[in-house]
């Protein structure tokens, strides 16, 4: 069993933000901040928030997606599913994105992420550090992720084989005011990450 960290002292950078974002990418000017896309399993969360991502790298705006299949990698290869393992994965990853963001680097987070508790500390995580963070709810609807199953694991998970999957024997808590909702089952990928960018636009993220 971990346990807590004492002693520990915050140490101050010496680097400002707006330090940062004159070094960084061809477009200066302070720009971390985080997306938060949360949705089912084969919602095109990943999809989309890469698609953004590819956007943004492309105008020469530092950015990087963070996804779960990939993180559970790596820095959280010691986490399962159960719902105790899911709040530790989103509260390293927010952390992770904090840094990020700090960096002045967009965040993209590309998690199911499916307790509305869990993504609340993710955001307070960010107001607490002063960073914007926009919760982005892939919604699309259970019937269209299980259709589309990209990787089987709907019919694992009915076929009993995978325990606590999410929308089968674990619940999605569906977030009830995220700053944008993507109707991903009815519209395009394009048409959804069209709709981020704007997003990003009116907030002055990028020009
Ligand atoms: S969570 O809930 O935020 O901690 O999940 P996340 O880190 O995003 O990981 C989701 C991906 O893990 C695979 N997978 C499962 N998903 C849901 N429930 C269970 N039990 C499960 N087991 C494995 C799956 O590939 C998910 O990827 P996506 O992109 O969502 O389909
Ligand atoms: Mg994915």
């Amino acid at each position: 069993e971990a346990q807590k960290a004492t002693n520990v002292t915050y140490q101050n950078h010496h680097v400002s933000r707006h330090k940062r974002g004159q070094v960084l990418g061809q477009r200066g000017g302070f720009r971390g901040c985080c997306l938060w896309f949360t949705g089912a399993s084969s919602g095109q969360t990943t999809r989309i928030a890469f698609a953004v991502e590819e956007y943004l790298v492309t105008k020469g705006i530092p950015a990087y997606g963070l996804d779960g299949d990939n993180v559970r990698h790596g820095l959280n290869s010691n986490l399962g599913f159960s719902p105790e393992a899911r709040e530790e994965n989103i509260r390293r990853v927010s952390e992770v994105a904090k840094l990020f963001a700090d960096g002045g680097i967009i965040a993209l987070s590309a998690f199911i992420s499916p307790y509305a508790k869990d993504r609340d500390n993710a955001r307070k995580t960010f107001d607490e550090a002063g960073l914007t963070f926009k919760e982005i709810f892939v919604d699309t609807s259970l019937e269209v992720c299980e259709q589309r199953d990209v990787k089987g694991l709907y019919k694992k998970a009915r076929a009993g084989e995978i325990k606590g999957f999410t929308g089968i024997d674990q619940v999605y808590e569906a977030p009830e005011q995220a700053d944008l909702v993507l109707k991903a089952g009815e519209r395009t990928v394009e048409e959804c990450v069209q709709e981020v960018i704007e997003m990003l636009q009116d907030e002055g993220i990028v020009p």
